[in-house]
């Protein structure tokens, strides 16, 4: 993988969240790492600071890993992928090893104490820096009953992003 300047990010971000999804790991060596696959979030800027914004219900197994580590990253796979990326956001680490089982594999990088996902195509590795309940009392109704009828909302994740590398081309 090749670090690269922020600057030289090209992707259409809504495009890479809402269609290609990206899997968002969390934990350090400490806790061990869980993943899932997200559709929410965006890049930005943010108290002066190159951020992601994650959201994640706090029913997640990875919700726990969040919460205990400052390790975060995002890892954006192509839709080679596809079934792979299907399988982390539909099972729970909670009950197998998901990555296994979607034939991925993590890579830890002991200098940032987190890991990414080997097969994508480019990752954000991020610092938790600020998060906060999304309080969905003043939400309109029409969202609250498609989204929250069971309550389960929401965690809003800040992340700094410390890194942004890209696959190798051969
Ligand atoms: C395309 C797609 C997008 C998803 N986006 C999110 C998201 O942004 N936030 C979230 O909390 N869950 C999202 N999920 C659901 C989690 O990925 C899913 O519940 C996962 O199995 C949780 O795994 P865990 O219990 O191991 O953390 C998404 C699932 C899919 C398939």
């Amino acid at each position: 993988m090749l670090k690269k300047n922020l600057k030289e990010f090209k992707e259409n971000i809504f495009d890479e969240f809402a269609y290609k999804w990206g899997i968002v790991t969390a934990g350090n060596y400490q806790t061990g790492f869980n993943c899932l696959t997200v559709s929410w979030g965006g890049i930005g800027i943010l108290w002066g600071k190159q951020v992601a914004f994650l959201f994640v219900r706090k029913s997640r197994y990875t919700y726990q890993f969040l919460e205990n580590s400052d390790s975060v990253t995002i890892s954006f796979l192509n839709d080679n992928y596809k079934e792979a990326k299907n399988l982390i956001g539909t099972v729970s680490g909670r009950n197998i090893d998901k990555v296994n089982e979607a034939k991925l594999h993590y890579t830890y990088d002991p200098d940032f104490d987190g890991a990414y996902i080997e097969e994508c195509d480019y990752c954000f590795k991020m610092k938790k820096l600020y998060s906060v309940d999304l309080p969905t009392a003043s939400l309109d109704q029409s969202i609250i009953d498609r989204y929250y009828p069971a309550g389960d909302s929401h965690t809003m994740y800040v992340c700094e992003i410390k890194q942004f590398l890209v696959k190798e081309r051969s």
